[in-house]
């Protein structure tokens, strides 16, 4: 499933796909991508229906059968919503999390001294001997600084999902129309020299006070704002940590010997941000 879903996002016209025009423009391949992956989520729950046991619950699946059954709420528990569920997780869940941890390779690669920075501080605090666990994170300010740095300058899901306008809205002197499309320029927001210094540059200490505390900013939001936050923000910071430091805890990232370092601004944007293809050298710590 993963890697059929990993080509339907790879493909497409980047912001252009979120306007009227996207229709046009996306190529066939995509449409035959997504039905081949709409197809194998179909096949995934049938698989479920056919050997579920309600005395044996294994995943997220069973447990929407098993409430589709009890008949609870049918209007909310159709058939067709655990489909939709599972199309909606995997799309929205894998690609970010992805790219979120290629984008942290490629800064780390062309910032040895930020990534010793942050092995020191996983030696001091986590050691070598046992995983990261998320209370860790706490007494770890460097490396949420540079994961938080990550987010910011790789900006994954850089115009967010569309929104429209549910009345006349008045912003900043200009008057949006009811049903307007909207979307949120995360990736302005954080690329703008205003809010944030040298904006394409890699800079983890941004976010570290006099302290050496971690700054909160109201201009990062890389899981949107509001009612409609991302739904899998929670799990995708906890990932995020966990993985990046996992990762470092046992290797050195570098660029292979006689390569140059990828590039950390430019990407592919398709519908989430994600850096070209390139190679590392994982050395064992
Ligand atoms: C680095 C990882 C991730 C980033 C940067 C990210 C970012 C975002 C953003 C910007 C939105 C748009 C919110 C809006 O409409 O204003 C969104 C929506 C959403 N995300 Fe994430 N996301 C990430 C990971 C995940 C994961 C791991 C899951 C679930 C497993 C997930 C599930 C969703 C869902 C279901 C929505 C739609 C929410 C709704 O419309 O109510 N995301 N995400």
């Amino acid at each position: 499933m993963l890697p059929v879903l990993e080509d339907y996002m790879r493909l497409g016209q980047g912001a252009l796909s979120l306007t009227n025009l996207g229709r046009f423009l996306i190529p066939e391949e995509k449409f035959v991508l997504m039905d081949k992956f709409y197809s194998l989520v179909r096949q995934e729950v049938e698989r479920h229906r056919q050997s579920f046991d309600p005395t044996d619950i294994r995943d997220f699946i069973d447990l929407y059968i098993k409430v589709t059954r009890e008949g609870q709420d049918p209007e909310i528990y159709t058939e067709w919503n655990v489909f939709r569920i599972i199309v909606d997780l995997y799309m929205a869940g894998t690609d970010t999390t992805a790219n979120t941890f290629r984008w942290s390779l490629v800064h780390m690669v062309n910032h040895p001294d930020v990534q010793k920075g942050v092995q020191q501080e996983i030696d001091q605090v986590i050691g070598q001997g046992r995983v990261a666990k998320m209370e860790d994170k706490a007494r770890m300010p460097f490396t949420e600084a540079t994961i938080l740095e990550v987010f910011r300058m790789s900006t994954v899901v850089p115009f967010g999902i569309a929104h429209a306008t549910s009345e006349t809205t008045i912003l900043d002197g200009y008057t949006i129309p009811k049903d307007t499309v909207v979307l949120g320029h995360f990736y302005r927001v954080f690329h703008d020299k205003n809010n944030f210094e040298e904006p394409y540059k890699f800079k983890p200490e941004r976010w570290l006070d006099g302290d050496g505390k971690v700054i909160k900013s109201d201009k990062m939001v890389p899981f949107s704002i509001g009612p409609r936050v991302c739904l899998g923000k929670g799990l995708a910071e906890m990932e995020s940590f966990i993985f990046f430091t996992t990762l470092l805890q046992n290797f050195t990232f570098k660029v292979p010997e006689g390569e140059n370092p990828p590039s950390e601004v430019e990407g592919l944007n398709t519908s989430t941000f994600a850096p070209y293809d390139y190679r590392v050298r994982a050395v064992r710590r």
